[in-house]
C-alpha cells in the first residue's frame, strides 16, 4: 500500500479511535469500548515498530569477505539502504528521498570501482563476470531512476526493495568468492 496512503488511513483510523473514546465515557466510566480502543492504541505502535523492524537490513558476521575495507564499505551500504527504507516507510519528505537514494547510488558505484580495482590489481580470474554482474545492477537502477521522475512513492518502494535483495545476495554470493583468493595475495 502507498506510503500516503497509509498514513491517512492511520491517522483517521486514529480520530476515529478518539472520537470512539470520548463517546463511550459518555455511557459511563465502565463501559468496556472505551477502554480497549484506549489499549488498541497502547499496543497499536508496538505492533507498527515490529512490522517496520523486518524491513530494515543488519549486518551480520555471515556477510563478511574477509577484508576489513570491503566489510566498511558493505556495511555502510545498508546503512544508506536503511536511511533510505526509512524514507518509503516514514513522512521524511522528498528532499530526504531524494538524498538517500542519490548518496546510495553514487556509494554504490563507489564501492563496485574499487572492488574491482581490487580484483583487478590481484588478477582475480573471475573478475570480468564479477564486474558484468555490477554493470547489470548499475543498469537496472538506471532505469528505476528514469521511472522514478514519473512515480516517485511507487518506484522508491520497488527500488528500495530491489536493491535490499541484490545486495545482500551479491555480498553473501558473488563477492564472497573472492575473499580467499584476495586474501591469500595479503589483501587485509
Ligand atoms: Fe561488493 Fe561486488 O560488490
Amino acid at each position: 500500500m502507498r506510503k500516503s496512503l497509509q498514513t491517512f488511513g492511520l491517522s483517521l483510523f486514529i480520530v476515529l479511535a478518539f472520537i470512539v473514546i470520548g463517546i463511550g465515557f459518555l455511557f459511563g466510566i465502565d463501559n468496556p469500548v472505551p477502554w480497549i480502543m484506549i489499549a488498541v492504541l497502547i499496543v497499536l505502535p508496538v505492533i507498527h515498530k515490529k512490522m517496520t523492524a523486518r524491513k530494515f537490513v543488519a549486518w551480520d558476521d555471515s556477510l563478511s569477505v574477509g577484508i576489513q575495507v570491503i566489510d566498511d564499505e558493505h556495511q555502510k551500504l545498508l546503512s544508506l539502504i536503511n536511511n533510505l527504507q526509512t524514507s518509503v516507510l516514514y513522512p521524511t519528505g522528498e528532499s530526504f528521498e531524494r538524498q538517500a537514494l542519490s548518496e546510495l547510488v553514487d556509494y554504490t558505484k563507489y564501492h563496485f570501482e574499487r572492488e574491482e580495482k581490487l580484483m583487478q590489481e590481484n588478477g582475480y580470474p573471475d573478475y570480468e563476470p564479477h564486474k558484468q554482474q555490477h554493470e547489470e545492477m548499475i543498469a537496472k537502477v538506471n532505469v528505476f531512476l528514469q521511472s522514478y521522475e514519473n512515480d516517485r512513492e511507487g518506484t522508491v518502494d520497488e527500488l528500495t526493495g530491489f536493491l535490499k535483495t541484490w545486495l545482500i545476495n551479491h555480498i553473501a554470493g558473488t563477492d564472497q568468492k573472492y575473499s580467499q583468493f584476495l586474501r591469500d595475495k595479503g589483501v587485509r
